[in-house]
């Protein structure tokens, strides 16, 4: 497999990078502190095409492939996983499924102003009773003449309090168990949506998460999406490629927490000379890296099988599976280099390990995607 990145992806990721470092990073701290929503950050990121980069110029989007979008997402996630995730939700949970199976009206309408950053999207499958048991969905959508009516509760909606616009899923027949499930474009002004507290999180504090409650909830039938009873494939199928975003975000995390291991430990002294030249760092500098490029490049794997339209459900839960634990172990070795100073807010680094803990619970906990991984691999072997 070729790993070696165009011109153009180069290009997209050095402005991915640019705006990282100068319009992302100076607030970072501010907005982690604060859990304030980067707005002025989307909307530019939005205006540079970064909102729906892999969705067709026709549909408002950048017509990027999943590789730059990866290496866009890395970029970003290293100075601000929270505004990594915005950006990936946006892209791969919402416009990916709007472009795949939504109708002309339905990409006209919510596709081109999503992927062009005016407006924002969130994706609402967890419920209280569903989370890695995604099929028991209770929230329920009957149909009424030319509407739809729905009632239920969904959770953990990363975007929600900020969200324009929400791709939900719903049971259209209760009868069918998963088969019964469909998929809708709510708008957020709808009459009957209850948007809930936002939760109060260890990490990517910066990104909202919260509930929505939906009570009699009048939605026109032209915004359901493909037909009733495929909701829960286009939930998976969204998902798998979901899954390359959060590995690219936990990338980003990965590779910020060894940079700034490096770093400090080629500054700080000890026992008369820099701590880079003590083994026991070291050792730890070279397991960063290693898992941090064994990561890498199992996510580029999974992009490119994606752009090149071959498999890569297994390589994406394999990326994520591994790019969580990458970022989890750096962001916890980086304090460890760190000593008492990674423990405190004046070093990014204890932020790293408070971001990172999200990416092996959302989009699929890391036992989903073994799960996932092993009937992939049972599969084949058939
Ligand atoms: N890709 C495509 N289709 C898939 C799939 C995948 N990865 N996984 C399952 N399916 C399909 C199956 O083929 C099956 O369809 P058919 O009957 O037509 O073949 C159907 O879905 C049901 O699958 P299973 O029989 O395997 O069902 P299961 O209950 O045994 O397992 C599961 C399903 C894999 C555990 C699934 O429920 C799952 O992925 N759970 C995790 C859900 C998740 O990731 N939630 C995160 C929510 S988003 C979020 O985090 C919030 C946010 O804002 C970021």
């Amino acid at each position: 497999m070729n790993f070696d990145l165009t011109e153009e992806q180069i290009s997209i990721r050095d402005a991915a990078k640019d705006f990282a470092e100068n319009e992302v990073a100076p607030s970072s701290v501010e907005r982690d502190l604060n859990s304030e929503f980067p707005h002025e950050i989307i909307k530019k990121l939005g205006e540079l095409g970064f909102m729906g980069m892999m969705v067709s110029p026709e549909w408002g989007g950048a017509g990027m492939d999943t590789v730059s979008y990866v290496l866009a997402i890395e970029e970003l996630s290293k100075v601000d996983a929270s505004v990594g995730v915005i950006m990936s939700v946006n892209n791969s949970l919402v416009c990916y499924g709007l472009e795949k199976w939504g109708s002309e009206f339905i990409k006209e309408n919510y596709l081109k102003p999503l992927a062009s950053g005016q407006k924002l999207g969130a994706f609402c499958l967890s419920e209280p009773e569903a989370g890695s048991d995604a099929t028991q969905q209770k929230t329920e959508a009957v149909r009424d003449g030319d509407f739809y009516i729905l009632n239920g509760m969904k959770n953990w909606i990363t975007n929600g309090t900020n969200a324009d616009y929400y791709f939900l899923q719903a049971m259209t027949d209760k009868s069918k168990g998963y088969k019964g499930i469909s998929t809708f474009v709510v708008e957020k002004s709808f009459e009957g949506i209850e948007v809930g507290k936002k939760e109060d999180k260890l990490g990517i504090r910066s990104s909202d998460t919260c509930t929505l409650g939906l009570n009699n909830v009048k939605v026109p039938k032209e915004n359901l999406l493909g037909e009733e009873g495929i909701g829960f494939k286009i939930a998976m199928e969204t998902l798998n490629g979901g899954r390359i975003g959060v590995a690219a975000q936990s990338l980003g995390i990965a590779q910020a927490s060894y940079e700034a291991a490096v770093k400090y430990s080629k500054q700080r002294k000890a026992f008369d000379s820099p701590i880079s030249n003590l083994q026991a760092i070291q050792f730890k500098l070279a397991d960063m890296a290693v898992m941090t490029e064994a990561a890498r490049l199992l996510i580029l794997k999974s992009a490119i099988n994606k752009d090149e339209g071959k498999k890569y459900v297994k390589e994406a839960s394999m990326g994520k599976l591994l790019a969580s634990q990458a970022a989890v172990q750096c962001a916890l070795e980086a304090i460890q280099i760190h000593g008492g100073y990674g423990y405190v807010r004046e070093y990014l680094v204890e932020r790293f390990l408070r971001d990172a803990k999200i990416t092996q619970i959302y989009e699929g906990t890391s036992e989903i995607q073994k799960l996932v991984i092993a009937r992939e691999l049972i599969k084949e072997s058939a």
